[in-house]
């Protein structure tokens, strides 16, 4: 099972930059639970993800394996998630299996030149994902490649499948009218949150990944985090460890460092559901990516000698799968020598567990999220547990947990320059910062 070890947050190990029993007892713990059980939100919908009836899934994920290549298309929530269960799945995908998974999660022109020269596209079935069906970064690229799908004589009916609402949005209407093969998300599920519905799971069964056991992973850990009270409910511990932290002793920044590569993008999509979530009304916790041991030779000196405004979130892994002795090579060197003998297991293990003191030791507190290995059922429970842990976090700052205010502006602004009626006056004031932006320059 998965562990949460919080004594070096705790102030009899970590010091005063640590938190007291008391401390977690200023909390209305009852409160939040309450307002998780009672749905409050309807956005909570993504509790119930891991009861869903997953055969449709099952039977697009068959009939995506029949082809050479699977491209996907989203961004944020639509592509963060399913990027993390490949990686830390079928890591190295493309050199093995097929079919071979293109990720397209931006609009950079060069990504997708370099994706169709790759992929031919008559071998390749196009998955759309997004919830809304109008974020302007995916309406474009479906765009394009519906037309290169034209071009080609290949019939979407055939290359495309459409994961959007069930009822609203243009995707959705676009696959009513041409009759499209699609997979609906829960009107509740919110993009950051749909990890374990049809946005991550069609790539997972596509992939070879069994479904059926991230869920299972996930039932499991939600069992767990939504009945026990904070001693016993590892999420509810989570954020309330982070959030006092915050509050009590200005550590405003999380870092998440998994030691373990197939885990870096997991990273990230844990940075984008605790970024969404809780960086609202001047409150919250910013987030940052991490990877161990990589980033102890990038950021360790920050946080052990920088300021005082992080707390580390390891997740250790227990047992990796595999293993690789370092051999007996170099032996008059003492310098190389220590290392033979020993695994990179055990120097992985070693080095989080180190770099763990370490902190601890300089009073910087921190957390341990311990997974015994990384397979299917603890990845389920991982994003269960972060995505519950992340609601919790949110309603304990008293913000909403489920929408992107922040992001509106820019969109606006996009949608002015780019001709969408309604947005005049935005494309204005885009022209206007065009001008004061060339007020001070330096020409190098
Ligand atoms: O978490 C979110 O809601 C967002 O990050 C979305 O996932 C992202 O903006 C993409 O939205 P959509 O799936 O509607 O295209």
């Amino acid at each position: 099972m998965m562990k949460l070890i919080y004594s070096n947050v705790m102030q009899d190990i970590v010091g005063e930059n640590g938190l007291t029993d008391n401390d977690f007892k200023g909390i209305n713990t009852q409160k939040i639970q309450d307002m998780i059980l009672n749905r409050t939100s309807p956005e909570l919908a993504f509790l119930d993800l891991p009861e869903q009836d997953i055969t449709a899934i099952k039977e697009i994920g068959k009939y995506a394996g029949e082809f050479e290549n699977f491209i996907l298309l989203g961004i944020g929530g639509s592509a963060l998630g399913p990027r993390s269960i490949l990686e830390a799945l079928s890591p190295f995908h493309n050199y093995h299996k097929q079919p071979k998974v293109f990720i397209y999660d931006n609009v950079d022109p060069a990504t997708l030149k370099n994706i169709l020269d790759t992929a031919d596209l008559s071998k390749s079935l196009i998955n759309v994902i997004s919830k809304s069906g109008s974020t302007a970064e995916t309406a474009a690229s479906f765009m394009v490649l519906w037309q290169k799908l034209k071009d080609l004589s290949l019939p979407p009916q055939r290359h495309m499948v459409i994961t959007t609402d069930p009822e609203k949005g243009n995707l959705r209407k676009i696959v009513r009218e041409y009759n499209l093969k699609s997979l609906p998300i829960h009107p509740g599920v919110v993009g950051r949150y749909s990890v374990l519905s049809p946005v991550g799971l069609l790539l997972a069964e596509t992939a070879g990944i069994d479904s059926n056991e991230l869920l299972r992973g996930a039932m499991y850990i939600g069992q767990r985090c939504l009945s026990a009270g904070l001693r016993e409910n590892p999420a509810l511990l989570f954020s309330c460890s982070l959030y006092l932290l915050e509050k009590l002793k200005k550590r405003n920044i999380t870092v998440m460092l998994p030691y373990s590569d197939r885990l870096k993008c997991l990273s990230e999509w844990f940075c984008q559901l605790w970024a969404e979530s809780l960086g609202k009304e001047q409150k919250g916790l910013v987030p940052y990516p991490s990877v161990g041991t990589t980033d102890q030779h990038s950021q360790l000196q920050s946080w052990m000698e920088g300021p005082e405004n992080y707390v580390v979130v390891f997740i250790s892994v227990e047992d990796y799968g595999t293993d690789i002795e370092i051999p007996h090579v170099f032996g008059d060197i003492e310098g190389l020598s220590y290392l033979s003998g020993h695994s990179l297991s055990e120097l992985i293990r070693i080095e989080q567990e180190a770099t763990e003191i370490a902190l601890a030791k300089n009073g910087k507190p921190n957390l341990t999220i311990s997974l015994p290995r990384i397979d299917e059922y603890h990845l389920g429970q991982l994003f269960h547990f972060f995505s519950i842990a992340t609601a919790m976090t949110g309603f304990l700052y008293g913000v909403n947990p489920f929408n992107q205010p922040g992001v509106e502006e820019g969109k606006d602004l996009t949608y002015g320059m780019l001709g969408k009626v309604g947005y005049e006056p935005k494309k204005e004031e885009f022209l206007n910062y065009r001008k004061t932006k060339g007020k001070y320059v330096i020409e190098a």
